[in-house]
């Protein structure tokens, strides 16, 4: 998953490497290394932890060529030893890797066989020893030649002792980019990282490979066959603030939760309340045959295509589901012209996401992406986007995104309804309005945003933890139970209220603690039959609904989940700080999940 940077020019090219791995380490931050190239020698350094360890390891080292790497590892524990960069038996290659190499316990044994040794768990060694075992005094040519060999996914950087002049690189899957200008190149995972310093800038496609060198980079197909390619160019993208006084970047993102759906709705909703999309329009007719909407997206993105789906039920009155991501093509999805696909991605660049849009693009399928990060490659490679306006998001846990996602879900879904007349003009309107609304209702639970707190003890003694909840209810609890496990590491689980007793009841004593949802009138009888019988068992509840410990201002029922996630997340955030997590960056995890 993690993030590689390059550097190749007149400048000290470790700070720059260094510098660029911190803007990618939301890719993941588990450990982190250095090559730093000086005169005929490479120093390689690495560390257990963030980029930012690699400053201290370096100290005034210098160097105009470097590669750095900050990993999530795949294979291999997080130890310095499976840090990158790898280097091959003799250090004439020394690479980074982003991706997973699949037939790698094939490609190690035969290694193995012929006696090399290996010095770390990872997949990637086994590239740096092809290299040189294949190595014939032609770069390029042996590069082909390896990634012929390789099934899977990479984006690398490679250095050879032999040409101290050029950092070659190439791509499968995994995103890569390359900037020039006069003074030197850049390559990084993500473009955003060397944005402002190349005055040019190119995205290496699959099977490409790049030779740059100062100010220069040439391409080539895995033939040797030279490539032209284009600059790409870029629009504006959202900069990291900073955590303005707020403790945690998520506390900020919590309180920015407001701003975010304002922003995002003010660029598709108009003055008179009528959704309008920029980039994605549906004839009436083209959505009058629609028989089948799906949500497809990963994690947090995949609980708002939840509630998408039952509003599309709702509201659309189309056949609807929600499928997550990862499991999307094993499923071997039949879809076609009148299937909408609507993929959902905070970052843009979530591996299994990306692969679900291709394939409903494949299957002729219209597709339409929601997507915070204007230039990731979902944005780039979908036909039709709807921008979330949330701004940059930092915290690993979602949760502005997931509110600007969930307002651009309930406006498309407002939009396909109206123009399939399943809801009136003024009934569109109404909704709009009361969508519009959220924000304020948002600013005054987040007023009394420290009185979560109190929760957080109960939370670390209870033995058993499960959220509850029906309906939308239930669709919230999902991302309730989510948010506090990835930062509080406290297992619990949900259920939806009503399946409770087929199993899971068992589990229930004076030691459990239920997180009930009971916010949707409509079925709120029955939720409370469900806390009753949990009661009844001995357990503590704590009831999130218009009335009961936790209160939510009334809404539609449909709104639901806009407004009760908010105590659920300030719940989990000082639940995680009660136990001293690393509220922002918690174990284990990346921002972006670039790996399938
Ligand atoms: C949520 O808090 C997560 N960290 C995670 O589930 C996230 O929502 C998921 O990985 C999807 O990411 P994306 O929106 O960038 O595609
Ligand atoms: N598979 C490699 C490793 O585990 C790269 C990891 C990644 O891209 O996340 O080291």
């Amino acid at each position: 998953m993690c993030g590689i940077m390059g550097y190749i020019g007149e400048e000290n090219a470790k700070d720059i490497v260094i510098s660029g791995l911190e803007d990618l380490e939301y890719r993941g931050y588990d450990s982190a290394g250095i090559a730093i190239v000086n005169n005929e020698s490479i120093n390689i350094r690495k560390s257990v932890g963030s980029p930012s360890e690699l400053r201290k390891l370096t100290g005034n080292e210098f160097g105009n060529i470097a590669i750095g790497h900050t990993r999530w590892a795949t294979h291999g524990a997080a130890t310095a030893e499976n840090a990158h960069p790898h280097t091959s038996e003799s250090g004439l290659f020394t690479i980074v890797h982003n991706g997973i190499i699949e037939n790698f316990a094939e490609l190690k044994a035969v290694l193995e066989s012929d006696g090399i040794i290996f010095r770390s768990d990872t997949d990637t060694e086994v590239i740096a020893h092809l290299l040189e075992k294949n190595y014939n005094g032609d770069l390029k040519g042996t590069v082909s030649q390896v990634l012929k060999m390789l099934v899977g996914s990479y984006a690398l950087a490679i250095l050879c002792r032999d040409y101290s002049d050029t950092v070659i690189c190439a791509k499968l899957s995994s995103p890569l980019f390359v900037g020039t200008a006069e003074e030197g190149s850049f390559i990084a995972s993500d473009v955003s990282a060397i944005a402002e310093k190349s005055h040019r800038l190119y995205r290496l496609n699959d099977n490409e490979i790049g030779l740059v060198k100062k100010g220069e980079l040439k391409v080539f197909d895995l033939d040797g066959c030279r490539i032209r390619k284009n600059e790409i160019k870029l629009k504006a993208f959202d900069k990291n603030d900073g955590k303005c006084g707020y403790e945690h970047f998520m506390l900020k993102e919590i309180h920015e939760q407001p701003t975010a759906i304002r922003n995002t709705l003010k660029e598709i909703i108009t003055e008179n309340n009528q959704v309008f999309f920029k980039n994605f329009h549906l004839s009436s007719k083209a959505i009058d045959e629609l028989n089948n909407i799906i949500f497809v997206a990963c994690g947090s993105a995949f609980h708002v295509g939840f509630v998408g789906s039952y509003l599309c039920e709702r509201i659309l009155h189309k056949t609807s589901s929600a499928c997550v991501a990862s499991e999307f093509r094993y499923k071997k999805p039949h879809l076609d012209g009148n299937t909408l696909a609507v993929i959902i991605s905070q970052s843009g660049e979530t591996a299994d996401t990306l692969a679900a849009l291709r394939i409903a693009k494949m299957q002729g399928a219209k597709t339409v992406s929601i997507v915070n990060v204007e230039n990731s490659t979902i944005a780039q490679e979908s036909d039709n986007v709807i921008m979330t306006r949330a701004g940059k998001e930092i915290a690993v846990a979602t949760t502005k995104a997931y509110s600007a996602q969930l307002a651009v879900v309930y406006s498309l879904i407002f939009y396909l309804a109206q123009k399939n007349k399943s809801i009136t003009k003024s009934q569109s309107e109404e909704f709009i309005r009361e969508l519009k609304s959220i924000p304020e209702i948002e600013e005054k639970i987040l007023s009394q945003s420290t009185g979560f707190y109190k929760y957080s003890e109960q939370i670390i003694q209870a033995k058993y933890i499960c959220f509850i909840g029906r309906s939308f209810d239930y669709c919230t609890a999902m991302e309730a139970s989510l948010k506090l496990k990835e930062i509080s590491y406290i297992p619990c689980e949900v259920y939806p209220a009503g399946e409770l007793k087929h199993g899971t009841i068992s589990l229930v004593d004076k030691n459990s603690l239920i997180f009930a949802l009971c916010c949707c009138e409509e079925i709120k009888a029955k939720t409370q039959s469900n806390i009753n019988e949990v009661i009844s068992r001995g357990a503590d509840v704590i009831c999130v609904s218009h009335d009961g410990e936790i209160s939510v201002p009334y809404t539609d029922d449909i709104f639901c989940p806009m407004l009760e996630i908010i105590p659920l997340q300030l719940i989990a955030y000082y639940t995680a700080k009660k136990k001293n997590c690393e509220i922002d960056k918690p174990r284990n995890l990346a921002k972006s999940v670039t790996v399938e």
